[in-house]
């Protein structure tokens, strides 16, 4: 079952975050890339791994396609039942065509770049895994040349304190 796969915990999300954003400086320091962080307090009860996971690879991405000295906007919503996390990124953007695509295994948008970038195509596919594995939501908003947003909601399933 579901259940088995994951190993739930109580945790603060906006701690998290802040701590996979200083785990990966190594991929944003050197090229000027900087963080707006407006974090709510918000403790969820998750699997505290797999949602590392989750922040770890949708900021990378973030970083990798961003342009040096960028600028992403990281946000955390509460609500009644849920909360929304939104990594927005001022990068290459990703067409409308390739969006429906991205959260396949394997897919990586215009063959041409993807020797300058690396990675495997395989880091949304799991993201989605995860996030669907909580009972979340995933969806991207993007434009190219302009940027793109990642909009995660989980539900809170532990009463605020
Ligand atoms: N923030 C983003 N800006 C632009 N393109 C993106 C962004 N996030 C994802 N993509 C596109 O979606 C593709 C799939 O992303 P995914 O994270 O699954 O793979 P990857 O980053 O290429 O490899 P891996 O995560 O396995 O190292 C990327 O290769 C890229 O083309
Ligand atoms: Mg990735």
């Amino acid at each position: 079952s579901q259940s088995q796969q994951m190993r739930l915990v109580t945790f603060s999300l906006d701690e998290q975050i802040r701590r996979v954003i200083v785990a990966i400086q190594p991929q944003w320091s050197a090229r000027n890339i900087r963080f707006k962080l407006n974090l709510k307090t918000v403790r969820l009860l998750a699997d505290q791994d797999q949602l590392n996971q989750v922040w770890t690879n949708i900021l990378g991405n973030s970083i990798k396609f961003s342009k040096d000295g960028g600028v992403i906007n990281v946000s955390i919503k509460q609500d009644i039942k849920s909360v929304t996390v939104r990594i927005s990124d001022t990068g290459i953007g990703i067409s409308l065509e390739d969006q429906k695509r991205i959260f396949e295994r394997f897919f990586k948008a215009d063959r041409s770049h993807s020797r300058k970038y690396g990675g495997s195509g395989m880091g949304l596919a799991i993201v989605k895994q995860i996030v669907s594995l909580h009972e979340g939501d995933i969806r991207v908003e993007s434009e190219p040349g302009q940027g793109t947003t990642v909009i995660v909601t989980l539900p809170i399933t532990t009463p605020p304190d």
